[in-house]
C-alpha cells in the first residue's frame, strides 16, 4: 500500500543545508507492520512527517496505493492527514477541552467513520471504558498514551505512523502496550510503520529496517 522511491529531504540551517534522507527506499504491504529503527538524528522522525503529509520531500515520491502523496496539493494532503492515517507520537497531542470518549472518536469523526461499536471496544481494550468522562490531564501517563493509541484507530485508518509510541513507557509497560497496539491495528485491518529505538520492540513486528546515512537498510 506504501511504497517510498528514492526520497530526499534537507533542511536549511545557519550552517547551510543538512541533508537528512538521501535516497530512502521502502515498501509497506498492506495490512503489514514495519519497524523502523537508526540512531538519533538519523532522520526516522523526518521520514514519519513526510509520510504523514507534514512536511514535503525535496525529490523523490510516496506512492499510497500506487499515487502519489507529494504532488496533491494542500487540501488532498488535509485529507490524507484526517483520513489516510493515525498518528501516535510521543507527545500525545490530546485535545485537553475534550474528554476521553471524544478525544478517542476526535478523527474519526472528522473522517466520517465515527463507529460507537469499535470506539467502545478499543475503549475497554485499552483500559479506558470508565474514564470516558474524564479529561487528558486528569489521566496517567499511560493512560493518555493508550488514548493517543485508541484515537489513531478509531478511524481504521490504512495506515498507522507510530513514532516511539512506548519511548516513554518502562520497560515492562512498553511491552505490553506495544503487544495490545499491535493486536488492535491488526484487529483495524491497517498497516504500521512505527519508529522504536529497541531491538526487542522491533522483533515484535513482520518486518525492520534501519536508517543509517540517509538510506534505509533492512
Ligand atoms: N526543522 C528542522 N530544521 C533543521 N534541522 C532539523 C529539523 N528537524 C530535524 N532536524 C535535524 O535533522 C536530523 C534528523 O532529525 P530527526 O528526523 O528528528 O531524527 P530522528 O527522529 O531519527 O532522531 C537531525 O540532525 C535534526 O537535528
Ligand atoms: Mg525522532
Amino acid at each position: 500500500m506504501l511504497a517510498v522511491e528514492q526520497l530526499h529531504k534537507s533542511y536549511s540551517t545557519a550552517q547551510g543545508p543538512l541533508q537528512v534522507l538521501r535516497g530512502v527506499n521502502l515498501t509497506l504491504a498492506r495490512g503489514s507492520s514495519l519497524a523502523l529503527m537508526g540512531e538519533s538524528g538519523s532522520g526516522k522522525s523526518t521520514l514519519l512527517h513526510l509520510l504523514a503529509g507534514l512536511d514535503r520531500a525535496d525529490s523523490g515520491r510516496i506512492l499510497i496505493d500506487g499515487q502519489p502523496l507529494d504532488n496533491r496539493g494542500e487540501t488532498a494532503l488535509a485529507r490524507w492527514r484526517r483520513e489516510g492515517i493515525g498518528l501516535v507520537f510521543q507527545q500525545y497531542n490530546l485535545i485537553s477541552s475534550l474528554d476521553v470518549a471524544a478525544n478517542l472518536a476526535f478523527q474519526a469523526r472528522l473522517a466520517g467513520r465515527h463507529d460507537p461499536v469499535w470506539a467502545a471496544h478499543l475503549a475497554a481494550r485499552l483500559g479506558l471504558g470508565d474514564l470516558l468522562q474524564r479529561y487528558p490531564e486528569q489521566l496517567s501517563g499511560g493512560q493518555q498514551q493508550r488514548l493517543a493509541i485508541g484515537r489513531a484507530l478509531a478511524g481504521r485508518p490504512g495506515l498507522v505512523l507510530a513514532d516511539e509510541p512506548t519511548g516513554s513507557l518502562d520497560e515492562a509497560s512498553s511491552d505490553e502496550v506495544l503487544a495490545l497496539f499491535l493486536q488492535l491495528v491488526q484487529e483495524a485491518g491497517s498497516s504500521v510503520l512505527m519508529v522504536t529505538h529497541s531491538p526487542r520492540l522491533a522483533a515484535r513486528l513482520q518486518q525492520r529496517c534501519v536508517l543509517h546515512q540517509g538510506q534505509v537498510a533492512a
